[in-house]
């Protein structure tokens, strides 16, 4: 079984829609959709659906507080509620946005081994140019100019993760945020998962009765007291194959801007 929406019960009739309490900010391709869907097993989460783009689309920040409100899922009191768009975290103007309308809202930020994070990224855009019948540009053409690698590549731009987490930090406090390792949270959801709780003082709920491994998915699915799921088809795709000397110049470009990132943020991750 795979689904792409969030399990939901019918929501009590006192139930009412209110501003998020946490916002997962990114990084897209870093296991955003399988984060909030884990986060939506505990029963005191509400998660909003679709990916809301309030904070960094004009024409809905433009709407105000109320339209956001009206896009958040229905959520009792003592329900936390949650949103996620991945590309806050590479929008300049987000965090100040965000600060001004809550200054205590909780963060989550699902990071990935860059050159991996980058490879689905392409192979995202590589997906959707092909829904849209739009010519292709091969991966080795976007990232290489002149032999050297394009740092005006998107891609490659969003995985440079201490260029955008110092802007946040310049907004909000360290503690306000807290960092999911995507590739533990692939591997081993349950252990991430249990970081997660703590971090926003959930009672302790999620356990290992709630994954199992599926092999044909190749992932760990979910499954909670209503069914089991896996996530959509477009969540776990195959990566193209990259000539080994461009993937040993990214693995050494990253280097430096991973030891700021981890200096950034007080912490390290298991990259090459
Ligand atoms: P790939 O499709 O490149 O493998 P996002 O939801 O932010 O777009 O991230 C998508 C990524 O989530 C997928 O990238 C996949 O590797 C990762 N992921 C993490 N846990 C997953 C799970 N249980 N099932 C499917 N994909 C998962």
């Amino acid at each position: 079984t795979q689904s792409p929406s969030l399990a939901t019960a019918d929501p009590p009739a006192n139930a009412l829609r209110r501003l998020p309490d946490i916002i997962i900010i990114g990084v897209r391709k870093g296991g955003t959709r399988a984060l909030i869907e884990m986060l939506s097993l505990h029963s005191d989460v509400a998660a909003a659906q679709s990916e809301v783009h309030f904070f960094d689309w004009d024409s809905h920040y433009r709407r105000g507080a109320d339209w956001y409100v009206s896009q958040m899922p229905l959520a009792c009191s003592g329900q936390l509620t949650v949103e996620k768009t991945p590309a806050y975290f590479t929008s300049t103007r987000v965090p100040e946005h965000i600060r001004r309308m809550n200054p205590d809202a909780r963060l989550l930020l699902i990071v990935r081994e860059p050159t991996e994070r980058l490879l689905s990224d392409y192979t995202q855009v590589f997906h959707n140019r092909l829904e849209k019948r739009k010519q292709q540009q091969t991966l080795e053409t976007l990232l290489m100019r002149d032999r050297e690698l394009n740092l005006d590549y998107k891609a490659l731009n969003r995985s440079l993760y201490h260029v955008h987490m110092r802007r946040w930090l310049d907004v909000f406090p360290r503690s306000c945020v807290h960092l999911v390792d995507g590739d533990a949270l692939i591997r081993n959801p349950l252990p991430e998962m249990k970081k997660v709780e703590e971090f926003l003082h959930l009672e302790p709920q999620i356990n290992a009765s709630n994954f199992y491994f599926n092999q044909t998915k190749g992932f760990f699915c979910l499954h909670d007291r209503r069914r089991e799921r896996c996530l959509h088809g477009s969540k776990g795709r195959k990566h193209p194959r990259m000539a080994p000397a461009i993937l040993r110049k990214l693995h050494r470009f990253f280097h430096e801007p991973n030891r700021e990132f981890f200096q950034l943020v007080g912490r390290t991750f298991d990259w090459k």
